[in-house]
């Protein structure tokens, strides 16, 4: 399952055939579907977050083969909270559980673990996790897996704007000074480059308040397959599309 190759290029001639297909370098995904995919089942939700967590592994494994750089995935927003307390108590344990099983795999591949989101607002159980995963995994450099937990587009950017008030309430910088820049760096992660391709499966065609700021010219794909379905083959055709995009980001093409 892990076979992962030390491959950098933007372009590459994949393995499933002979198209050339450019791979983003920072992929971001919606795991959204699992309720709909347990219910298709007659499973409760949590079943369908098991299966949704698995085919986390799939993917790492195919993005670090692949050659992505980046990817964030979006695990938990700041609104899932408000789902019936059973729920929210499973995603919790399934969190857990999930880093147990997975971290060694995940550091046999070099995969950096960081996190986007509320984190301080956490049980503490699960910021312990947090950091023990993130501080394990500094010294990875194949890939970075980004996982927006209690991660809210808004609330980052509301945070972003309260640090930046108080560095001009103390005149660490004044008001003028404060551009799109200022934003991007009280961002959570500001090293991070924007999402070249945003991939969101299960049918629904909304941002959900997921990268807000960061996705401005991030490419989107959308595909009814709910995410515990979600295939290489469903990859390979979202990094197809993303191949025969131009990217002008408001300027005009250049013969
Ligand atoms: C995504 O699946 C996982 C989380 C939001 C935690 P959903 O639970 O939203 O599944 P659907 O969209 O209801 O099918
Ligand atoms: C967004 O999906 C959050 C995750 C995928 C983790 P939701 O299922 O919560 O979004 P809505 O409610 O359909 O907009
Ligand atoms: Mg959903």
């Amino acid at each position: 399952m892990w076979l992962f190759r030390s491959r950098r290029s933007t372009r590459r001639t994949t393995e499933d055939s002979s198209e050339d297909v450019k791979i983003p370098s920072h992929l971001a995904v919606f795991m959204d579907g699992n309720g709909r995919w347990a219910a298709k089942r007659g499973l409760p939700r949590s079943a369908g977050h098991r299966v949704g967590a698995e085919k986390l592994e799939d993917l790492c494994s195919w993005c670090g083969e692949l050659g992505v750089q980046y990817l964030t995935v979006y695990a938990v927003s700041t609104e899932n909270w408000s789902r019936p307390e059973e729920e929210v108590h499973a995603l919790m344990e399934l969190f857990v559980e999930f880093f147990e099983r997975f971290d060694p795999a995940l550091e046999r591949e070099g995969i950096r673990v960081r996190f986007a989101g509320d984190i301080a607002a956490l049980p503490e159980r699960i910021r312990t996790v947090v950091r023990r995963a993130e501080t394990n995994s500094l010294h990875r450099s194949r890939m970075q897996l980004i996982i927006a937990m209690n991660y809210g587009g808004r609330r980052e950017i509301a945070q972003a704007v309260r640090d930046i008030a108080r560095q001009v309430a103390d005149g660490t910088i004044l008001p003028d000074e404060v551009d799109e820049s200022t934003v991007a760096s009280h961002l959570y992660l500001p090293d991070v480059p924007d999402p070249d391709l945003v991939i969101r499966p299960s049918g629904e065609l909304r941002l959900s308040n997921f990268l807000l700021w960061e996705s401005a010219y991030s490419e989107l794909w959308f595909d009814h397959v709910l995410w515990p379905d979600f295939s290489r083959e469903d990859l390979m055709r979202a990094f197809r599309s993303f191949s025969s995009r131009k990217r002008r980001f408001g300027k005009v093409e250049t013969p």
